[in-house]
Order: structure tokens, then sequence, then C-alpha cells
């Protein structure tokens, strides 16, 4: 009796709690980037528990994945599906492969208690200048043949096909340029306008990924403050029209003035991803990472949006876990984009209300965690076998993420020691503990010592949910013998 009222008392307390939690409006218009390039990810019902716990109503995702697809089913959250750059020219040469992948990713799901597919990107960012022009030719028949495939299914009215570009497809607002002078680059001009024509006569919004982060990383004669949302900025006057205090401004509206100039200018615009990383770089770290967030959630929920287009805006943040098999050809930072860590614990105080607070967003639950148990490098071996060292960390380092160990990271300051045995932990950790990983030709030691300091976490990997997992490591495997040889 005692025990079933406390009970009572506990759920009622709890409805309360949801109450007061669902009282206060989450900003209207922001989704999150799920992207998946994990050695261990979550298993994905917790991970949209963790969407619906913040009241996050839209996805982005970069394939069309049935295991991650079907745990969105019945949700409600609108989703953005993704067809991968790789399959641009098969969907663009046979229309009956459009159609095909229609069926099997979008009208498969299109019934009720199934997934609210909102978008199907087409390619991701495929005239990035250093694709060198591999996806030209593809990608806009792709698009015109997955949107004519929806069309024919009978649900392109509220399906919509686009292409999520990165901001590089137009001149950018640094070094004297304004956003009046904007227009798209040369190379691909001629091809936007057929494109951005295209997309506004079938209602399909632009969809366009801006990175202040990266133009600070690209430049470093960039002013810092410009790249932030808090005003300290000198501003950039576009001569008797606006004047600019951030470079996500200024991008956005470079991009208003492109579409003006290829004859759209009411162009809807939906920025795809927009984020700033944690890890891997001097700029990169929750401190700036909450900076960027606190001002750009702030302005959201003011419905500021920019000088050019003022009022809400629809964004995804990107990303929403970190993702540890990421190419690093871009920079260290790449594997740190979340606002989540590899385990869904939230990384720095921000919310979706777009008020300024110290509160966190609501991480993961019932997450399982290998034992508590790191490899480490074992100093008597290490005396005997100085040599084999090198070749260890660079194997290691070529499987386990070591990014947090180079110039501006959370791991720079360890000592040597430290450093290698943080190589030998990631390798053994990516590997799920396998005794065998933490061999390195007798260099390693198995410790249930935590040598995690500061900012410097040596990580305990998460149990690996499902298959989707294991494909991952073997093809992690594959690449390591590859550089074995
Ligand atoms: C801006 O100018 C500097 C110095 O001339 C140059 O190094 C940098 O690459 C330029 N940045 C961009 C984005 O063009
Ligand atoms: C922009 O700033 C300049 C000074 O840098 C000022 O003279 C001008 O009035 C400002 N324009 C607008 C539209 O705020
Ligand atoms: C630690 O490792 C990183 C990357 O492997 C390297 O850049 C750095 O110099 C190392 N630090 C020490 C103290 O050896
Ligand atoms: C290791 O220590 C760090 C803090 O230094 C902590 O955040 C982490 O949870 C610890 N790991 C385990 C498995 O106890």
């Amino acid at each position: 009796m005692f025990q079933a009222g406390i009970v009572a008392w506990a759920t009622c307390i709890a409805e309360i709690l949801a109450a007061a939690v669902a009282a206060t409006a989450v900003i209207d218009g922001i989704g999150v980037n799920w992207g998946t390039l994990m050695s261990h990810p979550m298993d994905p019902a917790m991970v949209v528990q963790m969407l619906k716990g913040n009241r996050i109503n839209q996805v982005k995702l970069f394939d069309a994945d049935p295991w991650i697809v079907n745990a969105l089913a019945g949700t409600g959250i609108e989703v953005m599906l993704a067809i991968p750059n790789d399959h641009l020219g098969d969907m663009g040469s046979n229309y009956e492969n459009a159609k095909e992948w229609v069926k099997q990713n979008v009208i498969k799901y299109d019934h009720k208690d199934g997934v609210h597919i909102k978008y199907v990107a087409v390619g991701n960012e495929p005239f990035l200048k250093s694709y060198k022009g591999s996806f030209t030719s593809t990608t806009f028949p792709a698009l015109k043949n997955i949107q004519k495939a929806l069309d024919e299914a009978g649900v392109g009215n509220r399906i919509k096909a686009t292409i999520p570009q990165n901001a590089d497809i137009y001149s950018s607002p640094v070094n004297n340029s304004v956003p009046s002078a904007g227009n798209f680059r040369k190379d691909i001009r001629a091809l936007m306008t057929k494109i951005v024509r295209y997309l506004h006569s079938k209602g399909s919004p632009f969809v366009v990924n801006i990175y202040p982060y990266l133009s600070l990383y690209q430049d470093p004669n960039f002013p810092v403050d410009f790249a932030f949302f808090d005003g300290k900025s000198q501003p950039v006057v576009d001569e008797g029209l606006h004047n600019y205090t951030n470079v996500f401004d200024a991008n956005y509206d470079t991009l208003v003035w492109s579409l003006r100039k290829a004859g759209v200018p009411n162009m809807k615009i939906i920025v795809g991803e927009v984020g700033w990383p944690t890890d891997g770089d001097e700029n990169a770290n929750t401190k700036l990472a909450k900076r960027f967030y606190d001002g750009f959630l702030k302005k959201m929920a003011g419905q500021v949006g920019t000088p050019l287009r003022p009022g809400k805006m629809e964004v995804y943040l990107f990303g929403l876990i970190d993702e540890d098999m990421k190419s690093v050809v871009p920079g260290n930072f790449e594997r740190h984009w979340g606002i989540f860590t590899y385990d869904g614990r939230p990384k720095f105080a921000t919310d979706f209300t777009g008020k300024v607070t110290e509160r966190y967003l609501i991480g993961a639950t019932g997450v399982q965690y290998l034992a508590e148990r790191w490899c480490v490098l074992d100093e008597k071996a290490a005396k005997k076998k100085l040599k084999l060292i090198p070749s260890s960390v660079n194997y290691a380092c070529s499987t386990g993420d070591c990014t947090p160990l180079g110039y501006g990271s959370s791991c720079e300051g360890l000592s040597l020691w430290g450093n290698i045995s943080y190589a030998f932990n990631a390798y053994f950790q990516t590997m799920d503990q396998d005794v065998r990983a933490c061999d390195f030709q007798g260099l390693g030691k198995i410790t249930t010592a935590n040598l995690s300091q500061g900012r410097c976490l040596f990580p305990v990997q998460i149990v690996s949910a499902g298959e989707r997992a294991v494909t991952v490591s073997l093809v992690v495997v594959a690449v390591a013998a590859t550089m074995l040889l």
C-alpha cells in the first residue's frame, strides 16, 4: 500500500515535470542531421527517443537505410531521405532505377503509422569543388527522374526532391566581396540556373550547407568574431544596402543574390547543415561551439532571419552524434560535429527554446558500455622494443580515432606514453576490446585504470547495435589490411 502510494506519487511528479518541459516551446524549424559513419552506432530506437525527448521534429539522413528509417515510423518526425552521390549515375541514366528507388524507399513507408517523408536529397554536395566535376553531368538527370517518380506515384505534391549544395557553389562573402556581388560559380552557372528554375517550378526548396566554422578554419585572416552572432564583429558593409555582422547572414544573402540573378528571387531556402565541431582543431571546442549555438538558436527563436530574408528559417543542425569513421581529409574536426557524444551525452549546455540557459539537452538512456578497461603502452615492454612503437601507433590510428591527439585538440597535452596509450586504446575500443587488439607486438597491456584527464577522454566504447556495425568493422579490417600491404 505504502509502496503503491510512492509509485503513484512518483508517476504524478514525473507527469508534472514532463508537462513543464512540454510547456516551453521548442523553436520551430530546427532539425538535425543524423549521420551514421560510426564504428559503434547507438540503437536507432534509442536515438529516436533522444529526438522525441528533445522534441526535435525534423531529421535529415544521408541515405535511406531501412534500419534507421523504420525506427522513425509512427513518430511523426519529418524526414529528409538521401541518395548518395555514387548512385546519381544510375538514377539519372535510367528512369526505371529512380522509379524502383522511390518505390522501395518512399512509397513503402507512405501509409498511416509509416514514415513522414518530406524531402528526398538527390546527392550530397555533388558540385563541391574538390569533386572536380565528377557529378556535374549526372545530378540534374537524377533529380528530374526522382521527382518524376514521386509525381507519378502520386506523392510529388507533398514529397519534394532537392539537392543539398555546399556554399562553395557561389562566391563567398570574404576578402572584400559583398553579398550583392554573389553569383553561382562560373563553371556550373548555366547548369545551376537550369536546376534552380526546375526546383522552383516544382515547388522544391534550395538546400544549402553553410559553415562559419570552415570560413574560420580555411582562412587564417578571417576575423574570429565574424563567425559568431554576438555582434562584436566589424560589419561588412554592402554599400547602400545592408551591414553584415556575421558570416552566416552574409553567406545566406550571397545565395539570395545568386538566386535573384538566376531568375528565381523568391525561391524557398533550407539550410541543410550548420553547426560547430568540438574537437580536432584549435577552434573546435565546446566553449566556441556553445558560443555559436547560443547565438544561432537565439536568432532562430527570434525569427530574425537575414537582412534579405527576415523571418522564420528552416535549418538542420550538423550533427546529432559524433561519427568516428568519417573521413578526416577535410580536417581532424570532421569526427566531432555532434551536439551529442558517441554515447549520446549532450556536450554542452544548449536548448532548443532559444533561451540562453545552462540547461542541457536530454541524453540517451539505456546505453550499454563495454567493460571498464583500456589498452595502454606497457612501459617495460616499450624499453626493449622502442623501434616497434611508431609502426604500432600508425597501425592503431589507421583504424582507431586518434584525432583528439592533434594540435589544439583535447588530448594534445599528453605525455609521449599517454599519447601512445591513447592510440592503442582507440584501436582496442574500435575492435570491441578484443584482447588480440591490444597486442601491438607485445607492446600493449590491458588496464582498469581510467587515464582520462581534463578535456581528454580515454573512451570506453558502447555495445554496438546491430548488423550494420558488423559490416562497418569488416570494412575497417579490410581498410587496415590494405594499409599494411
Ligand atoms: C582571403 O585572402 C587571403 C590573403 O590574400 C587568402 O590567403 C585566403 O585564401 C582568401 N580567402 C578566401 C576564402 O578566398
Ligand atoms: C552601415 O554602417 C555604416 C558605417 O560603417 C553606416 O554609415 C551605415 O549607415 C550603416 N548602414 C545600415 C543600413 O545600417
Ligand atoms: C602525440 O600524437 C600526435 C598525433 O599522433 C602528434 O602530433 C603529437 O606530436 C604527439 N605528442 C607527443 C608528446 O608525442
Ligand atoms: C573516466 O574518467 C572520466 C573523467 O575523467 C569520466 O568522464 C569517464 O566516465 C570515466 N570512464 C569510465 C568508464 O569510468
